[in-house]
């Protein structure tokens, strides 16, 4: 095979500009397949050089050897860059900074009202009571006549209770159900409170809901008296909004107490001058009480004629709404988290 004619100098010149020109990897390595790949000008050339003449085999040869290792040099250099970078970029790409603190995974935190639901049972239980719970679905007996409640006593109403299909049982109205519940268990001296959830068939309005929280309280012992009952409230009320209150206790009635009364609050928002928290009466009405109902202690196996004692039972969403400043009752179970997230 007879030696291509072509002029080493210009190859070499060639070869240098494309060298200088590649602007990335494939290229150059197009431009090394071009020159020295199996087919490759220079490897051609060397592979002719047997045909030569001494004296030209060693003369082009040299050059060809030379114009080789030139561009395997400028090869190596620039390839060498070029990786570089790309390298570079895919670590900057997934680059990781194992130093750098992790991410606070979001876990939530606990709805207002049981928040303060805790603080209630906290305060409480350190006045000695023990927290109980019962059934949210109740038989009649137990959420009506074992509270004395009359047969057409206008709370069983349809409008108020909901009834479950059997007519049998309901969704409790009220926690004093639980008051039975725990006196027949247990024998006075007592006292606990009864947190929990209760239904009620209403229209839903800024004050009312159809479901809704209570604290229910029961206190029996050998001279419980009123007296008792105001100085717990007293100071359940100083402890729950973290300064002294004043509440006032007026008449009421309740099947299940006798006598009854209702706790008022002096709004803790106004202070008494009346304002939209307290529909202007200077006031919040805050809770039921009064002194357990003889026919209640008998209907759970008590003595009245031996033991005697004050229940009470307060509204609780009110209590966190009057706390936080709430004025709708309807925003502790929309799910808004712009309203959860500020507690
Ligand atoms: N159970 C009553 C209600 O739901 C409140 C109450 C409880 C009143 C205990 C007196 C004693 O309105």
């Amino acid at each position: 095979m007879a030696a291509p004619k072509i002029d080493l100098k210009t190859l070499k010149n060639k070869a240098k500009i494309e060298l200088e020109k590649a602007k990335d990897l494939a290229a150059l390595d197009e431009i090394l397949r071009q020159y020295l790949g199996k087919k490759g000008q220079i490897t051609l050339i060397l592979r002719s050089l047997k045909d030569l003449s001494q004296a030209k085999r060693a003369k082009i040869g040299k050059e060809a050897n030379e114009i080789k290792k030139l561009i395997e040099a400028q090869y190596q250099k620039k390839a060498k860059i070029f990786k570089e970078k790309s390298h570079k970029h895919s670590e900057l790409k997934d680059w990781l900074d194992i130093t750098r603190p992790g991410e606070k995974p979001k876990i939530g935190h606990l709805h207002p009202i049981t928040q303060a639901l805790k603080k209630a049972e906290e305060i409480f239980q350190a006045m000695g009571f023990t927290v109980v719970e019962g059934p949210e679905i109740e038989t009649e007996w137990y959420n009506f006549d074992a509270l004395n409640f009359p047969p057409d006593h206008p709370a069983r109403d349809m409008q108020d209770t909901l009834w479950l299909k059997n007519q049998k049982l309901l969704l409790r109205t009220h926690t004093s159900p639980v008051q039975i519940r725990y006196m027949e268990k247990h024998q006075p001296p007592l006292k606990i409170i009864v947190p929990g959830r209760v239904f009620r068939s209403e229209a839903t309005d800024a004050s009312h809901e159809i479901n809704f929280y209570q604290l229910e309280g029961l206190m029996v012992g050998k001279d419980i008296s009123v007296a008792n009952l105001k100085a717990i409230i007293e100071e359940f009320c100083r402890r729950f909004f973290g300064k002294p209150v004043k509440i006032k206790i007026r008449p009421s009635f309740f099947p299940f107490t006798e006598p009854s009364f209702e706790v008022d609050l002096l709004c803790v928002n106004c202070l008494g001058q009346g304002c939209s928290a307290c529909q202007r009466t200077g006031w919040m009405e805050m809770m039921g009480a009064g002194m357990v109902h003889p026919n209640v202690l008998k209907n759970a196996g008590i003595n009245p004629k031996m033991w005697q004692g004050f229940a009470f039972g307060l509204g609780f969403d009110r209590w966190v709404m009057a706390k936080h400043k709430i004025n709708d009752i309807r925003l502790f179970y929309g799910g808004d988290l712009r309203f959860l997230k500020q507690f």
